[in-house]
């Protein structure tokens, strides 16, 4: 079969950080890898005026420490072409409708269409109807809507995106990005949990006695003060990236690998969180916000970083104990973390299974067995199992059984970009998720905005407020990082 894909590709916001970063070199690795060949082309938008040569100039830039070959980057290029847009004005859009045909018929695209959204979310919803309003939305190939995150900044307003999105296409049009699941190791969750015997059935209350979610940065706020200020780490990593981990870690198997069956297991997951209440959100949930360190004095606090308010109570830092109501799942909590200005970076995803009884030896000679994904630069899979020690003598010592992945892998924005171009939405959130997400995110929200005073300090460079290791102490539990 042919891996070649037809697709025309709009990109609103053509001209901005995350096109440039990453969608122009996810396209030519797709096309250098022969998954677009000759048939697709790409509009960039926006309101700056650009040529079509400058534009192009652009891309060969953005490219330019991948490209293989002078040529080839140019060949790529010459499929780029751009119209200086405003998304509210109605006109330019007969304009861009009347480039998409003239490209399609060009490049012999059959009337696929990807449009892509990465710009300013409550700009969504008018380019949505206007898509629609406009005849851009093609009769003869496929349409699909990309849509980058934050998806709303809790449950009504992302109800209201999604019902203004969905006046012009359908829920399987919409293609909403969260990065994480492009991940590799993100992905492996699915194989690891259900195509394995070993993890399969002991996947449960029985066995797992905890697990954790680390998504810890080593940088502040830098350039995004004014974004990240209005958000926090509650909204900003949270919502989305950590509950999407939380759900694969809590669902179960799916009727089938089509994505609406994991799709309805994801789904299921989330709505079985328990909600967080004013109550007892200081048992279950701690927020900081980094500070100046003695050790670190060059290192600014938070409310000095350029566009941070003075007196700002935005958290740079949670921890949380997330619990199901599944009886599956009844005393197993999910610790999750995620925070800036911590002492590494780090993404990892450590299950902690239950120490046995055993005739042969004392509980204190034995460590859990862990499973560890390394889900950042150092991608691989861990296993720490007690092991007799090497020589004459019986004692036991964790051993830890290694796989690193060495493969170059895909980037995130490469697989997914390919994901939606063969309608695999797989690695795509379903609007339930986002859902049952913010339900989840809103009662946090709501139990700290009554009452600030448990926002707590920690200095940089390390790993959060005391209070986020009493959280599991407090339970008998630490943090295996
Ligand atoms: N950058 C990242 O790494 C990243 C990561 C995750 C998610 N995201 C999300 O991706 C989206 C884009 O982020 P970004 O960092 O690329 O933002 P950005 O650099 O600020 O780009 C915004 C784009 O929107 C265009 N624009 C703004 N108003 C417009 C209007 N009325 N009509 C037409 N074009 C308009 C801007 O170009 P003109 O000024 O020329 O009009 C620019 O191309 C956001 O939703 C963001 O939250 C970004």
């Amino acid at each position: 079969m042919s891996q070649n894909q037809k697709a025309l590709f709009i990109i609103f916001g053509g001209t901005g950080d995350l096109a440039y970063r990453k969608l122009y070199p996810a396209l030519y690795k797709l096309y250098k890898n022969n998954y677009l060949n000759e048939n697709f082309a790409v509009i960039g938008t926006a309101r700056r005026e650009w040529t079509d040569e400058y534009y192009q100039n652009i891309i060969l830039d953005s490219i330019d420490s991948i490209k293989t070959s002078e040529q080839e980057a140019k060949a790529f290029a010459g499929h780029f072409r751009y119209q200086s847009h405003n998304v509210n004005d109605t006109d330019n859009y007969h304009t861009l409708k009347k480039l998409a045909d003239q490209l399609d018929e060009e490049y012999q695209i059959n009337g696929n269409r990807i449009f892509y959204l990465s710009m300013s979310p409550n700009l969504f919803g008018t380019i949505a109807a206007h898509l629609r309003g406009e005849n851009l939305v093609n009769e003869n190939g496929f349409n699909r809507l990309i849509i980058e995150k934050p998806f709303g900044t809790n449950f009504n307003d992302s109800n209201d995106l999604n019902n203004d999105i969905l006046q012009s296409f359908d829920e399987e049009q919409i293609y909403r990005i969260d990065h994480y699941l492009g991940k590799d190791m993100i992905q492996s969750l699915l194989s690891l949990k259900f195509a394995n015997p070993t993890f399969k059935h002991l996947w449960n209350k029985d066995f797992i006695s905890n697990m954790q979610v680390t998504l810890a940065e080593d940088i502040g706020v830098e350039e995004r003060g004014g974004y990240y200020d209005t958000s926090g780490a509650l909204r900003d990593m949270i919502q989305n990236h950590v509950l999407q981990i939380v759900s694969f870690l809590f669902m179960d198997e799916p009727a089938s690998s089509q994505s609406d069956d994991i799709a309805v297991e994801k789904v299921k997951a989330l709505k079985n969180l328990q909600l967080i209440t004013p109550e007892n959100i200081d048992d279950k949930f701690i927020r900081g916000q980094y500070t100046t360190s003695e050790e670190e004095p060059s290192v600014l606090d938070y409310r000095s970083e350029p566009n941070i308010e003075a007196d700002s109570t935005t958290e740079t830092f949670v921890a949380g104990k997330v619990e199901s109501l599944d009886k599956n799942w009844e005393g197993v909590p999910i610790y999750i973390r995620s925070g800036k200005r911590m002492k590494d970076k780090e993404t990892r995803i450590d299950i902690v299974f239950k120490n046995e009884p055993s005739n042969l030896y004392e509980a204190d000679e034995l460590s859990e067995n862990i499973l560890t994904l390394h889900v950042g630069s150092n991608q691989g899979i861990s296993l720490q199992i007690n092991n007799k020690v090497v020589g004459h003598n019986f004692d036991i010592v964790p051993t830890s059984l290694d796989y690193k992945m060495n493969e170059q892998t895909p980037d995130d924005y490469e697989k997914l970009l390919l994901n939606a171009l063969q309608g695999n939405k797989a690695s795509f959130v379903y609007w339930e998720e986002v859902a049952y997400s913010w339900k989840y995110i809103d009662a946090i929200r709501e139990a700290w905005d009554a009452d600030s005073s448990n926002l707590l300090l920690y200095p940089v460079n390390t790993n959060g407020p005391k209070e986020a290791f009493d959280l599991l102490e407090q339970d008998g539990n630490y943090w295996v990082w």
